[in-house]
């Protein structure tokens, strides 16, 4: 097992088994740098520009788990599962699991929303809970094991699933789809487990509901300077 970057199974950056290749110092996934910048600052929660009425390939969503099992797990437990849903009873029921969770927290967000930005950001998760079900797939990341009072039982769980999920994302949002990270369903997780059939010892993470996206692109979002909220040596600016 290569567990420091040394050789392992010969699986390529680009799934195609081939290692990755020494390059100029900024090639090192094995493209621009341009390109996974645009990716790491344009994936945004995708909610009403998500359309509802092209269906994602089972293709798609398998090339971009298999990407997502890159991802880094606690002592490489590889512990994660994809519940995938496309049927579209099911989507409904978990989308009334979902609009149970979010009511309540929805409308006290928007009533209480400080600006303009909150505002819309609420209206937009107000449609996507009033809409969950015609969303083409609903993809529901899990991790084998239960949360405890335990820091680093319960930092190294979600560490195992939560990165692999981002991934997950990352990898939709370079082939055009887009998704939002979503949790409000987990209010109702055991309801949710007795639909899917997931067992007891297995912990679900989130709900992620994915489309491909229409219009053109997405922007960099707003976010203050990297110094703000960088310390160097001990907590505290400098
Ligand atoms: C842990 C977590 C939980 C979230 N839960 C929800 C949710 O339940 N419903 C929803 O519509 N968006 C949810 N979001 C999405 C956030 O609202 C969104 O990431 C945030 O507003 C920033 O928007 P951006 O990703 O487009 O920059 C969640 C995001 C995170 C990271």
């Amino acid at each position: 097992m290569a567990d420091d970057g040394g050789p392992g199974p010969a699986v390529g950056p680009d799934g195609t088994g081939q290692p990755e290749r020494a390059g100029p110092p900024g090639a090192a996934a094995g493209g621009t740098v341009e390109a996974v910048d645009r990716i790491l600052s344009t994936t945004r929660a995708v909610r009403k520009r998500l359309d509802l009425g092209r269906p994602v390939e089972e293709a798609v969503l398998l090339e971009c788990v298999g990407l997502a099992q890159q991802a880094p797990s606690a002592g490489n437990g590889q512990g994660w599962r994809f519940v995938i849903v496309t049927d579209p009873e099911v989507k409904s029921d978990l989308a009334r699991l979902y609009r149970a969770g979010a009511r309540d927290y929805l409308d006290r967000a928007l009533a209480g929303a400080r600006d303009d930005q909150a505002r819309r950001v609420f209206e937009s998760a107000q449609f996507l809970a009033e809409n969950l079900e015609r969303v083409p797939a609903l993809v529901i990341p899990c991790v084998h094991g239960r949360p405890s009072a335990n820091l680093v039982h319960s930092a190294a769980l979600f560490g195992s699933i939560l990165p692999a999920t981002w991934s997950f994302m990352l990898a939709l949002r370079a082939r055009g789809l887009g998704t939002s990270w979503t949790t409000l369903h987990l209010s109702f997780a055991d309801e949710a487990a007795a639909l899917l059939g997931i067992p007891a010892d297995v912990t679900q993470v989130g709900l992620i509901p994915v489309g491909y996206y229409t219009g053109a692109g997405f922007k960099p979002a707003g976010r203050p300077p990297a110094q703000d909220i960088t310390f160097f040596n001990a907590w505290g600016p400098a």
